[in-house]
């Protein structure tokens, strides 16, 4: 099996040709740019895909190449993900999940989703990974680079199933909250959602493991429920907040 092992390396040359600034959703020029080099990816063992994947100087990280479009952030969005991945995985093991339904950008999540299982010891054979996304190009991405299955549909348009662990990690909520709400009702438990939360509340104010409701306007002008009215009608869910990374918010629901 092929690794990224040295520089020379055939693989990581050709994705060199590919990757030239992930950011955080992938485009339709890297999709084709993919396509074209026939790389395989999403064929391998996830085994095999974490090793082919592993960068040289920290085995627990993807190769640098899927970073470089993330900026100064970088570090603290992966370590951030490292965390998440972590508690995902945990919580996995703890309920016998074998399955998991969850959104991603280049696979930077997914290496750190299966490096969290393998460090529990866990067989990754047993495990399925369901990448599901709205964008066909971050689907085409999926499709090309990630093993696993591939969904181009909106994920709240799913029906939750108890065998299976939800994660929804949301970039821009936008018009989704009440339906996210409506999800985070509904979905088994523990399930984890993460969101950015854009103004108007400035810095996110966590207590006792809670967002703090602020003050402002429930609606927004064309009716829709603010991010003040999420979080209010949040209040009546079972969460904590996991993490949060400047206005990144990362929630655990559980029963
Ligand atoms: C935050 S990005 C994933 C970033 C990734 N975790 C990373 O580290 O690069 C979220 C993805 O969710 C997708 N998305 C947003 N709303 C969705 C929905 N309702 N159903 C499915 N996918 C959705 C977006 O198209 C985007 O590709």
């Amino acid at each position: 099996m092929e690794t990224f092992m040295s520089p020379e390396n055939p693989l990581l040359k050709k994705l060199s040709k590919v990757l030239k600034s992930p950011e955080l959703i992938p485009s339709a020029r890297e999709v084709a740019l993919l396509e074209e080099q026939r790389l395989g990816l999403a064929r391998l063992s996830y085994p095999a895909w974490l090793e082919a994947l592993r960068d040289t100087k920290d085995p627990h990280r993807p190769i640098s190449l899927l970073f470089e479009g993330l900026g100064r952030g970088a570090e603290s969005k992966w370590i951030d993900q490292l965390q998440r991945a972590g508690g995902i995985a945990q919580a996995m093991v703890a309920k016998q999940l074998r399955k998991i339904v969850l959104m991603d950008g280049h696979g930077r999540f997914v290496f750190a989703l299966l490096d969290a299982l393998l460090s529990l010891e866990q067989n990754l054979a047993e495990y399925t990974i369901s990448l599901v996304d709205l964008d066909p190009d971050a689907t085409n991405w999926h499709v090309e680079f990630i093993p696993g299955t591939h969904v181009h549909c909106d994920i709240l348009d799913l029906e939750p199933k108890e065998d299976t662990f939800y994660y929804l990690n949301f970039c821009s909520l936008g018009h989704q909250k009440r339906r996210a709400l409506e999800f985070m009702a509904l979905a088994p438990k523990p399930l984890m959602v993460s969101f950015f939360l854009r103004n108007p509340i400035g810095k996110i104010a966590v207590e006792n493991g809670r967002l703090t409701p602020p003050k402002g306007n429930r609606k927004n002008k064309d009716g829709s429920l603010s991010f003040v009215g999420m979080i209010t009608e949040m209040q009546q869910l079972n969460y904590d907040v996991f993490s949060s990374r400047g206005h990144f918010v990362t929630l655990v629901v559980g029963n």
